[in-house]
């Protein structure tokens, strides 16, 4: 089904109509003044042409007046743009509340996403309508971009860091989903689709493809054969690393100073390079797992550390445990890190 302008591609996310109203409004502002400085122009052109050859025209005062009117119209304009692109801007990027995550990895020339209840896709992507929808994306090789044009979204994919975009689907249907920057020799065919479909047609297709483990189970997993609890202990022993139940989406204080929030990027950072962003209280020990864990892996140790959320129903005080870490003396002295690790 086509939306009502049939130039413009279907409309099925809660913001897309937001995002065409104001591409409308710049259209039409745009247009209006094209019309209107050709139209005058054109006039102007038959009304003051040199009717004689020895014609003279008449010399033009300035008028403070004119000038105020047309640098204030103008001014006036431009920012209802601003404003108006900066709210639908921050709507967009402002990460929703509750939302299903979806892993998603780029690579050329294929979309890997997996849901955080294990089930994989290649180029396709499930969702249901009306539950809002946030995608934790990263790449294995170049920059790429995810463009689903139904929803008015994109956003890049980049190697080496988490790009998140969120959405909420208002109408069952099978959409596309286009690669937005070029990334070599196939970008053409880096397509796929986003199916939405009916909350209870959803829940069958979950329960239809149950294929592999979450990723937070498989984290779990590679959380033990790396060795991690050794240092991140989950219930504190160890010691010699902070410990990680309960930091995720929490302010970090650094040794260097400052705090950082403990978001995707920063758990992604801090397993590449430990030493970036060092907690405070804890010494520079912690071994980089650069090329020891794919991208699939993070991902999935990522969503570990995020489930640890109080650990389920024990909670065990997140904050007092990371507050009373190890002397750095102590952390400093055990210079044997992740002892599984080669
Ligand atoms: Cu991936 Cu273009």
């Amino acid at each position: 089904m086509q939306s009502w302008i049939p130039i413009v591609p279907e409309s099925a996310s809660s913001f897309s109509w937001k995002v065409d109203a104001l591409y409308f409004y710049l259209s039409g502002v745009t247009l209006f003044f094209t019309l209107l400085i050709s139209g005058t122009l054109i006039f102007f052109v038959i009304r003051y042409r040199r009717r004689t050859p020895y014609e003279i025209p008449r010399p033009v005062a300035g008028s403070h007046k004119l000038e105020t009117v047309w640098t204030v119209i103008p001014f006036v304009i431009a920012m209802t743009m601003f404003v108006w692109g900066a709210s639908v801007f921050f709507d967009q990027y402002k990460p929703p509340q509750n939302a299903i995550e979806v892993y998603v990895v780029g690579k050329q020339w294929m979309w890997k996403l997996q849901h955080a209840t294990g089930q994989r896709e290649i180029n396709e992507l499930h969702v249901p309508v009306g539950r809002k929808v946030r995608l934790i994306m990263t790449s294995e090789d170049v920059i790429h971009d995810f463009f689903v044009p139904a929803f008015r979204t994109k956003a890049d994919v980049v190697p080496g860091r988490y790009t998140t975009m969120w959405f909420e689907a208002t109408k069952p249907g099978t959409y596309h989903l286009f690669c937005a920057e070029y990334c070599g020799m196939n970008h053409s065919g880096m397509i796929g689709s986003v199916i939405v479909m009916e909350p209870r047609d959803f829940d069958n297709w979950l329960s239809g493809n149950v294929g592999s483990m979450t990723p937070a189970t498989a984290g779990q997993q590679l959380y033990q054969t790396l060795g991690c609890a050794s240092c991140h202990g989950g219930s504190g022993e160890g010691g010699r690393g902070p410990a990680l139940t309960g930091t995720f989406g929490t302010q970090i204080s650094l040794a260097s100073g400052g705090t950082v929030t403990a978001d995707e990027g920063y758990l992604r950072e801090s397993i590449i390079n430990p030493q970036a962003k060092l907690v405070a209280g804890f010494g520079p020990i912690m071994p980089t797992f650069q090329g020891q864990v794919s991208e699939d892996q993070l991902m999935q140790l990522v969503a570990y550390i995020k489930s640890l959320h109080g650990a389920g129903t024990t909670t065990p005080a997140p904050t007092p445990s990371a507050a009373a870490s190890p002397s750095p003396a102590r952390a400093v002295a055990s210079p044997a890190p992740a002892p599984s690790i080669r």
